[in-house]
């Protein structure tokens, strides 16, 4: 079996030996993987078999063939994390645990055939960088890229596939661009003009208190955040709507906040250098960010007594 390499620490401190990622790997020559984010509270991964399901998911939309069982992905990552927890200070550390498959090593060329390995499995596992209070407060400076989102029938952004060139392009041309006011990050509108979602986010905005946020037809990633707070909204009787909109709606709306497993619920206060209505994380977000974390908590006491 293929062992999987872990990298503890981005900031050099590297614990597998020799961590040689051939050249000739199909993720290396083409963004021929997959990728899952998925972060650990207070020594738990609270969603980790719904990225393990999306894993499988992108695997199906891209013909990849998974080399290793969907069990022998769940012990690696506990069992890595286990290690990370042993360095010093790092035992209540929350992680950032990235899970990287590509789809093998072989011979220059498309065909499976020219594959000779199985598919092969890296993770990364690093402290999360938290927001502080304030940037939680003064939330996110975005800005609507003119780069357009892959179409479905391209490059299908429901597969969280490990070619993030849109994004990447989408992230440079907008932050990297000389600007009176800093931007944090892009947004993505497909070809009709319709917002679809942030480089690594999901988007919504909140306008006479009811939520949306454009339909998974759209293409984009099916968020497990963003579908966890679908639900925390809709149990708390918030009407919620996925529909398609175009870019003025975010600019017009009272509130506007992204998902992610990283980012949780975080506001979002100026688009394009405009100011939104709410200037500080609004009501809305407020509720949802806190029911968020509220559900956190509780599937992390469940997990914690084995519930
Ligand atoms: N990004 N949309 C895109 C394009 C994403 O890359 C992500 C996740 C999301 C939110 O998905 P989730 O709620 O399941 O994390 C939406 C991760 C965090 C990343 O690539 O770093």
């Amino acid at each position: 079996m293929i062992q999987p390499h872990a990298i503890f620490n981005i900031n050099g401190m590297i614990t597998s030996e020799d961590i040689g990622i051939s050249v000739l790997d199909r993720g290396y020559l083409y963004g021929d993987s997959l990728y899952e984010v998925v972060r650990s509270y207070r020594g738990v991964f609270v969603h980790l078999e719904e990225h393990l399901d999306r894993l499988e998911n992108s695997a199906r939309l891209c013909s990849m063939k998974l080399g290793q069982s969907r069990a022998v992905y769940r012990e690696q990552i506990l069992r890595t994390f286990e290690a990370f927890q042993k360095q010093p200070d790092m035992s209540r550390t929350d992680v950032y645990c990235r899970i990287i498959v590509t789809r093998g090593v072989g011979r220059i060329g498309f065909a499976h055939s020219k594959i000779q390995t199985p598919s092969q499995f890296t993770l990364i596992l690093m402290p999360i960088e938290e927001p502080s209070p304030d940037q939680w407060k003064q939330g996110l400076h975005l800005w609507i890229a003119d780069r357009l989102r892959n179409d479905s029938r391209a490059l299908d952004p429901a597969m969280k596939s490990g070619n993030y060139l849109n994004s990447v392009l989408a992230y440079l041309e907008t932050v990297e661009t000389q600007r009176s006011l800093p931007v944090d990050d892009a947004v993505l509108c497909n070809s009709e003009g319709h917002v679809t979602e942030g480089t690594t986010f999901n988007i919504f905005y909140v306008r006479r208190g009811i939520v949306c946020t454009p339909p998974l037809e759209i293409g984009i990633l099916d968020g497990i955040t963003r579908r966890e707070v679908i639900e925390l909204a809709r149990n708390e009787k918030m009407e919620v709507r996925e529909v398609r909109f175009p870019r003025e709606r975010l600019l017009e709306a009272d509130e506007v906040f992204v998902t992610s497993s990283i980012k949780e619920v975080m506001a979002v206060t100026r688009i394009n250098g405009i100011d939104l209505k709410s200037r500080q994380e609004g009501p809305v977000t407020r509720a949802l960010r806190l029911l968020y974390r509220d559900s956190v908590d509780q599937r992390v006491a469940k997990l914690e007594t084995g519930l």
